[in-house]
């Protein structure tokens, strides 16, 4: 019975060819957004979904007792459960909370009869599930995924019975392990005085609550026999000249293609026949921050269809131009100096976990609006797409980050590990390549980069990520609390430094006054040691609203005030040479483990994880707007003369 799960769950992936890795076979084809138009149909599977979560000792009764070979409802008494939603919060069963194995879901849906059509081709996408999936349709087994934040589908063009009732059953095993991303433990604790027989605990190497379930939507959705498989687009600058570099993969056979891009008004401004090819946009507008310019992120349209005769699929794309880049003290967007003054997320809320929640999205993007944050790190997996599609529109900057976080011990820089850290850098560049909101990859956070396999692991990633995309910086974030750079033995890949640090909190807790000279003195040795810009991409302290304390002790809103007042002059400082960002750890509140050191979850947002502010959130945003107007000034000063320069 093992091995059919394996044979399932594992897709082999080797290949090594100089030195690093190179993946083969495991990631083939484009992953594009599923969205309607002329010739594609959506049908979103959300909703309630029959539940159970397999509490055999083994946790394999599902497997050993083919579970999907029939409603699941007949294999024993099932719950209804949302999806998009982590399963863990929504019930009043602590074992369903704290659960560790496979959580069956299933859902009987009636495929349209039209689609039954032979011109059409069908596909079941789940845009994430987490962690390890196995999907059946109609009790036949269509795909597998190794992953909890990123999307995957099948083509199920052939198994569905059209116009007729059709069942879709989805096991989903949240189980951490040495090479999982992120890595985790499993103990097995044989004591039987101690605990029950069997007894075994999740170990996390992350300090958020391991949410789990299907947390993204369900669709299907179609598109003609031939049809756009990818886009792939980046775009330069040459004075006030936008252009854009695309190439279009199909499946299959002979076609025509035809590209053409729209402006925001809906004009043609530019048209390409052929698969690859360079769209030239005069007096473009480019993609700026939304606080860099009056104007910012504008979004041009790319429509591409593919021909093959007579039959069309359309995919509509927006673009942005504009271009990043890094020296040795600055991070250019469009040639210009950015700051960037953000925040660090989690998808996180009550209730729903992880579940995507668009009335919860459209908060958080009026409480950045609010802050005056101009981006945000995707700590510590990538975020929905509903998310970056906002982002997007609205010139929020993202520093966009892979789920590797927590990579401490030797298993989990070993080979098995790097393999499918890398496969899970290819799915994440795929999904968001074209994003121009999407300004840097961070491959991991707080990893240990002390550690002397470290160098060689992140010389391969970041190998890898910039193999795929030259395009953008690459970094991860270096937990430095405090140790000197000069034992660091990945920071040297990076092209930014982002540096986590906790002073007055995790080291010398409750000394504000120590904060200014340590920020200063460490931001200014890592630059020197590798001559690379620097971002603060965690700084926080614990606040429990309401406590309140003056003078200020630990955990009052009091101390956090103080504690980014203190960090914040140091910045101050700074910026005015190579430090080129500040990252609040963190915009709300988070749950986490039950450990000694939470209470109730993480509680270092300047929000409550109810979204209401903390003292410290009205300081931030007064820091924020102001930053806003500094650089606004400084910007609409410099874009006139760029309009008249080459600026790359
Ligand atoms: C699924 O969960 C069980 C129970 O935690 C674990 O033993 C097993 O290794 C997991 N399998 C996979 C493929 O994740
Ligand atoms: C994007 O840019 C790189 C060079 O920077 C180039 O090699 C690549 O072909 C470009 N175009 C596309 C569509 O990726
Ligand atoms: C491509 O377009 C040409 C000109 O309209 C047409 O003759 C040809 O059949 C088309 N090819 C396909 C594969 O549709
Ligand atoms: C990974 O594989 C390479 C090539 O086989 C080997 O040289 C290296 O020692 C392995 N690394 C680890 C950490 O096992
Ligand atoms: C920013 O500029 C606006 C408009 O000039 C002004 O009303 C506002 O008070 C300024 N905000 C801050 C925080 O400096």
């Amino acid at each position: 019975m093992m091995a059919s799960i394996q044979q399932v769950v594992f897709p082999f992936i080797v290949c090594l060819l100089h030195g690093f890795l190179i993946c083969q076979g495991a990631i083939t084809g484009g992953m594009l957004y599923a969205k309607e138009s002329e010739s594609r149909e959506v049908k979103e599977l959300n909703g309630l979904w029959n539940f159970r979560a397999d509490k055999s000792s083994a946790r394999d009764e599902g497997f050993t007792q083919k579970w999907f070979m029939q409603s699941l409802a007949k294999t024993g008494a099932v719950i209804d459960m949302p999806v998009p939603c982590s399963y863990n919060d929504v019930t009043q069963d602590r074992t369903l909370r704290d659960f560790v194995g496979w959580a069956w879901y299933d859902k009987e849906f009636i495929a349209p009869n039209s689609w039954g059509s032979t011109l059409n081709r069908v596909f079941l996408r789940f845009e994430s599930a987490h962690y390890n999936t196995v999907v059946w349709v109609n009790s036949k087994q269509v795909v597998t995924h190794e992953g909890g934040h990123l999307p995957f589908e099948a083509e199920v063009t052939s198994l569905l019975n059209y116009g007729q009732e059709n069942r879709i059953t989805v096991a989903v095993n949240n189980t951490l392990t040495p090479d999982t991303l992120p890595p985790g433990t499993v103990t097995h604790k044989s004591d039987t005085k101690r605990y029950p027989p069997g007894y075994y605990v999740q170990n996390l190497q992350m300090d958020f609550f391991n949410y789990a379930g299907i947390q993204r939507p369900v669709k299907l959705y179609t598109t003609p026999l031939v049809y756009i498989d990818d886009i792939t687009i980046n775009t330069t600058i040459s004075g006030s000249t936008g252009i854009i570099d695309f190439s279009i993969a199909h499946i299959s056979g002979a076609v025509n293609v035809t590209v053409e891009l729209f402006d925001a008004a809906n004009q043609l401004i530019a048209k390409y026949s052929g698969t690859k090819g360079k769209l030239t946009v005069k007096n473009a507008k480019f993609w700026w921050p939304y606080t860099m310019s009056d104007t910012p992120a504008y979004l041009y349209k790319m429509k591409v269809n593919v021909s093959s005769s007579g039959v069309h699929d359309i995919y509509r794309l927006p673009v942005g131009i504009r271009t990043v880049k890094t020296t040795d003290k600055q991070f250019l967007i469009n040639g210009q100096p950015f700051y960037l003054h953000g925040v660090n997320k989690h998808e996180d809320a009550d209730i729903r976990g992880k579940g995507l929640d668009l009335p919860l999205v459209i908060k958080d993007f009026s409480l950045l609006k609010w802050l005056g944050a101009n981006g945000f790190r995707t700590s510590h997996y990538p975020y929905a797409e509903e998310i970056m599609d906002l982002c997007d529109k609205l010139g929020i900057v993202v520093i966009d980050e892979s789920p590797g976080v927590g990579i401490k011990t030797l298993e989990n820089f070993d080979n098995t590990s790097l393999a499918h850290h890398i496969e899970v850098m290819t799915e994440m560049w795929r999904r968001d390549k074209n994003r121009p909101s999407v300004v840097m990859w961070s491959v991991a956070n707080e990893p240990n980069s002390k550690a002397s396999v470290a160098g060689p692991y992140f010389k391969s990633v970041i190998a890898h990520v910039k193999s795929l995309d030259p395009t953008r910086p690459v970094t991860f974030t270096i937990a430095d609390m405090p140790f000197p750079p000069q034992l660091d033995q990945a920071a040297q890949y990076v092209d930014v430094l982002c540096i986590n640090t906790y002073y007055a909190w995790y080291s010398d807790p409750g000394h504000l006054e120590v904060i200014t000279l340590q920020a200063n003195n460490d931001l200014v040795e890592w630059h020197k040691e590798f001559n690379k810009p620097v971002i603060q991409s965690e700084y926080g302290a614990d606040t429990i609203p309401g406590f309140h304390v003056d003078p200020p002790l630990m955990f009052t809103e009091e101390y956090q005030v103080e504690f980014l007042k203190n960090y914040h002059a140091a910045f101050d400082q700074l910026r005015k040479d190579f430090f080129v960002g500040e990252l609040i750890w963190n915009f709300a509140d988070f749950m986490t483990d039950q450990s000694v050191t939470r209470a109730v979850g993480n509680k270092k947002g300047v929000f409550t994880r109810q979204r209401q502010p903390k003292a410290s959130a009205h300081l931030l945003r007064q820091r924020y707007q102001s930053l806003i107007n500094d650089t606004l000034t400084n910007c609409n000063k410099h874009n006139n003369i760029v309009k008249s320069n080459t600026i790359l």
